[in-house]
């Protein structure tokens, strides 16, 4: 996610700026950027694309000696990273540094006059909806703050100077944190406490709806109803690392229990449960050429491609006369296939950068075929070659072990099924159904993740011993198995596979022994039975399984059983996943293996 430094004192702010930013790194961007203000109003702006270093570089030649500025690092989602997208953004004499997505800046954006946009960014329009409040001076700048935020749908973390009033900074809040530092004759500000460290201990969390005024001896804060709010002051954890993991102890675990706000974000704004549809604007593919796709090939590696089976199975329970292939990116690339002419390729790539799906995406193009990136990284070289995409927006996944990407990748996919499938005139009736599960799913995440975790941690010790697992389902629980041995292989190298249920008696059955334990994902449905009798085959040689379902009734006599309360019928495949997730993750911390960088594996496998 972006991140946010603001510095208002008697110290030099540039110095402050860039230190803050390099403590926020860890949360992944593509740009950064700076601005301070002297006595005299005068402003020194500078960006860069790239890391801080790029930054530093320039900062060389424009050394100041201010005392208040703010600075970004963009994690890009509207407009690909440049330094023209970078932050702060300057309408008029004001400056302002944004994290979150304003969803209505285009509606927005057709209001404002007497402004010439420079960027592709929501908060270009932002900067500018303040200024037109502002009117160079003529208003307090916190009041224009608020004027303009009344107007804003979607989320925020800003922070906002003027070169006419160059001792205050106003920020505020709405679904993206802002924390202040309060000092000694000096204000910090910044997104994420890990950059006050070493500065203050003394932190004032913004809550959402709320704005404040800075100044190096003064907090004002109050609602956008102009309601005054008394200041709140809390003593911040001294732990940069503790900080940066947002207090779990492991990116991985953070990013697991994100889930329901980074699917959130992945929904925002694409999901109409009151017509029961969804909307994507970014394949940029018209209703016509939706109707004519009768093929999709889904591409991927690793957990993407997991995600691509997954969402494979779903997509051809509801997009009639569709045909689905999803292929392993290492090996399609040298299959020399045919591509028939009706069909879309989606490129599933958290990082957007793995080579080889991006050379399976080239070799695509090259037939002709339109090509659609499912990717969580903006501006990355998949997501600027395809033809048209859908961000996940689930945040930088800094562990190596894909996870919050995997959810989004899947539901973003059937999203662009269901898009097909509205376009081919397939009756609401039958879609509502996904569209009513998929808004709740952020929901049903949260309580799955919150009722499991702990029981998940007991039971993964039980079986540290263990050098070899099987993962078992049918159905949409056979990828959603594929994914769970991935998960424990990669980070606690156990030597975890899945099969589909029904291939055990084709071979598979001969490993079970003792030195094996086997998870069965068993969701409630038509394949719930056949797969009750394969348990039992597996029992019968006797299987230490652990069963994670959602039957009611679930009696079998198994070793462990996690049993998931939800009502969901389609998605369960989805909540099962976290369990799988939260397994090995324990396993790891149990075994005592470095969980967000394990052995042999890269975050992005950019060579082939
Ligand atoms: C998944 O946990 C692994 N880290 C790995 O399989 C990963 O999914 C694969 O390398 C694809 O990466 P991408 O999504 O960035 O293309």
């Amino acid at each position: 996610m972006c991140g946010i430094v603001g510095y208002v004192g008697g110290k030099n702010a540039q110095n402050f700026l860039i230190s803050g930013l390099k403590r926020l790194e860890y949360r992944g961007y593509d740009s950064a950027g700076i601005v301070t203000l002297a006595e005299d109003g005068s402003s020194t702006l500078i960006r860069a694309k790239g890391k801080i270093v790029n930054l530093e570089e320039k900062l060389a030649k424009s050394k100041r000696e201010d005392t208040i500025g703010i600075g970004h690092t963009r994690w890009a989602t509207h407009g690909e990273p440049s330094e023209t997208n970078a932050h702060p953004h300057q309408a008029g004499h004001l400056f302002l540094v944004h994290n979150g997505i304003i969803e209505n800046y285009k509606d927005l954006k057709r209001t404002i006059k007497n402004h010439e946009f420079k960027s592709e960014t929501d908060t270009e329009v932002l900067a500018a909806l303040i200024n037109s409040f502002y009117q160079d001076g003529k208003h307090p700048l916190m009041n224009a703050v608020v004027q303009a935020l009344k107007l804003v749908k979607g989320t925020y973390g800003i922070a906002v100077v003027s070169e006419l009033s160059p001792k205050e900074i106003v920020v505020a809040r709405s679904g993206s944190p802002l924390v202040i530092g309060v000092g000694h004759d000096e204000t910090f500000i910044a997104s994420d406490a890990s950059a006050l460290v070493g500065h203050t201990k003394q932190a004032i969390y913004l809550n959402d709806g709320e704005v404040a005024r800075v100044t190096s001896e003064s907090i004002e804060i109050k609602t956008l109803r102009s309601e005054p709010v008394s200041a709140k002051v809390e003593e911040i954890e001294t732990s940069l690392s503790a900080i940066q993991k947002g207090g779990y102890d492991h990116f991985l675990l953070k990013e697991i229990m994100d889930q329901p706000e980074s699917l959130t974000e992945t929904l925002r704004g694409r999901v109409n449960v009151k017509d029961g549809v969804v909307h994507l604007g970014g394949p940029g593919l018209s209703e016509a050429e939706l109707r004519k796709i009768k093929h999709l090939i889904i591409v991927g590696c690793g957990t993407a491609y997991h995600a691509g089976v997954l969402a494979g199975y779903y997509i051809e329970k509801f997009a009639p006369e569709v045909t689905i292939e999803t292929v392993i990116a290492s090996e399609y690339r040298y299959r020399e296939a045919y591509i028939p002419r009706d069909s879309v390729a989606l490129i599933v790539s958290q990082s957007g950068e793995t080579a080889d799906t991006l050379a399976c995406l080239r070799e695509i193009k090259k037939q002709g075929i339109k090509t659609i990136g499912i990717v969580n990284v903006i501006g990355s070289t998949i997501a600027r070659e395809v033809d048209g995409g859908t961000y996940v927006h689930v945040g930088p996944e800094i562990s190596v072990a894909s996870t919050k990407a995997f959810t989004s990748q899947v539901i973003s996919m059937v999203m662009f099924g269901l898009t097909i499938a509205q376009a081919k005139g397939v009756k609401t009736s039958i879609l509502r159904p996904y569209v009513e599960e998929i808004a709740k799913l952020p929901a049903e995440i949260k309580k799955v993740l919150d009722v499991n975790k702990d029981l998940i941690k007991e039971i993964a010790k039980k079986y540290k011993g263990y050098e070899h697992a099987i993962y078992l389902g049918r159905g949409t629980a056979y990828p959603t198995a594929m994914e769970g041995a991935l998960k424990l292989k990669e980070i606690s190298y156990i030597d975890a596979n899945a099969y589909a249920f029904g291939e055990l008696k084709h071979g598979p059955l001969a490993l079970i022994d003792n030195r094996f334990f086997e998870v069965a994902l068993l969701p409630e449905g038509e394949l719930y039975e056949k797969a009750v009798s394969n348990v039992q085959e597996v029992l019968a040689r006797g299987g230490k399984i652990i069963a994670v379902t959602n039957v009611d009734k679930f009696d079998l006599e198994v070793e462990d059983v996690v049993k998931i309360t939800t009502p969901l019928k389609i998605f369960t495949p989805i909540l099962m996943n976290l369990i799988s997730q939260l397994f090995a993750y324990y396993m790891t911390v149990a075994i005592g293996y470095n969980v967000d960088q394990p052995r042999n594996l890269a975050k992005s496998v950019t060579v082939e």
